[in-house]
């Protein structure tokens, strides 16, 4: 089949096309005339990839780029805690769905629209385990990013009412081998640990995130094109543990040091806001801010029985998952230990 992928050049993109290939499909990769094409497979004769530029927010690029695919992995999105401008995350992540979605009803060759979504779009779940059933309520957002996604959610349950052929999937916390970008908040908080800028759990450290691996998530997306419903969501999340555990299960996996203490959340709200001021003055995006404090503050469990059941997702444990991403990071020359 001949695939587009919007967000190629990104973390989970970029895996994607290359697993896509790998199950013989012809990829197209939106990627922009910015883009950091060093995750994507190198353009080389017989390697069925081919790019095609443009911004999701620009309709006729996106237009042109669905040309003769017959399916459109929609991952492309802004993936930050927090922008000086937040109105970008509407345009991008629900002005970018909206013109896919377009682009389906003004062509004729689109058959499917594999939609990557969040966890966030389903909110949090404060003391229990979310399933496919949670529907944001809507009443309050950690971050603009979270609103983004659970508007975009809205927008693509609705399009599969009217006879959009959209599924949505709705990864956890993405980690794994792959680009470091904002995306892979798991590999930049082990590199800040392992570095000693991060010496302490986050906050009380205990609440749960569901943690998917990257790996996983790609293939739950394959198999969200092969047997996933019009309509229907399917979370594919990992495992719920805590960021508390990734630190223990990471220092068991290296032989090093658990944190002896917990930097209090009140204080990483102070660092947050003090890196949102020297953002505005140098504009590097920071890893914290007041936004990702939010986040933390709140539990984020999820269950996967029913991508299990009906698409045959198979997650891996986050032991397995982190005895990658520790000798990953360390062959990169990231951490030592
Ligand atoms: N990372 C996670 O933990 C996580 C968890 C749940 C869901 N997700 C979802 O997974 C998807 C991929 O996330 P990721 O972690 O791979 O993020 P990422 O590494 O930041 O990649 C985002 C991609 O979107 C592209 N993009 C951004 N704005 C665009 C625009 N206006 N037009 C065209 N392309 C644009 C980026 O292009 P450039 O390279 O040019 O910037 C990049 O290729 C997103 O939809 C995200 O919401 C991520």
């Amino acid at each position: 089949m001949k695939v587009l992928v919007t967000g190629a050049s990104g973390y989970l993109g970029g895996r994607l096309c290359h697993a896509l290939l790998r199950h013989g499909h012809s990829v197209r990769a939106f990627v922009r005339r910015t883009s950091d094409l060093s995750s994507l497979p190198t353009l080389s004769d017989g390697v069925p990839l081919e790019l095609a530029y443009g911004d999701v927010t620009d309709y006729p690029s996106l237009l042109a780029a669905c040309s003769g695919c017959q399916v459109v992995f929609h991952a492309a999105a802004l993936v930050e805690p927090w922008l000086p401008d937040p109105s970008k995350f509407v345009s991008v992540n629900v002005g970018g769905l909206k013109n896919v979605i377009r682009a389906y009803k003004e062509t004729d060759v689109i058959e499917k629209i594999i939609y990557t979504s969040s966890f966030f779009a389903l909110g949090s779940t404060d003391g229990y385990t979310a399933d496919e059933n949670q529907i944001h309520s809507a009443k309050f957002f950690c971050t603009e990013y979270e609103k983004s996604k659970a508007v975009a959610d809205k927008i693509a349950l609705e399009a599969a009412n009217e006879g959009v052929p959209i599924v949505a999937v709705y990864p956890g916390v993405i980690y794994g081998p792959g680009k470091v970008t904002a995306g892979n908040v798991v590999a930049r908080l082990i590199v800040e640990r392992f570095n000693g800028r991060l010496p302490g759990y986050i906050g009380h450290g205990s609440d749960k995130f569901s943690f998917s691996h990257v790996d996983d998530v790609v293939e739950g997306h394959i198999l969200a094109l092969n047997k996933g419903k019009t309509g229907e969501r399917y979370l594919l999340t990992g495992e719920n543990a805590s960021f508390m555990q990734v630190f223990d299960i990471a220092a068991t996996i290296t032989n090093t040091k658990t944190p002896f203490f917990n930097i209090p959340l009140f204080l990483i709200n102070l660092y947050g806001w003090v890196s949102v001021v020297f953002c505005r003055i140098t504009g590097k995006l920071p890893l914290i801010s007041p936004p990702t404090v939010r986040v933390l503050s709140h539990e984020w469990a999820y269950s996967c029985e029913k991508a299990k059941r009906e698409l045959g997702y198979k997650p891996r444990s986050l032991k397995e998952g982190l005895e990658e991403v520790l000798p990953w990071l360390k062959d990169l020359g990231d951490i030592k230990y």
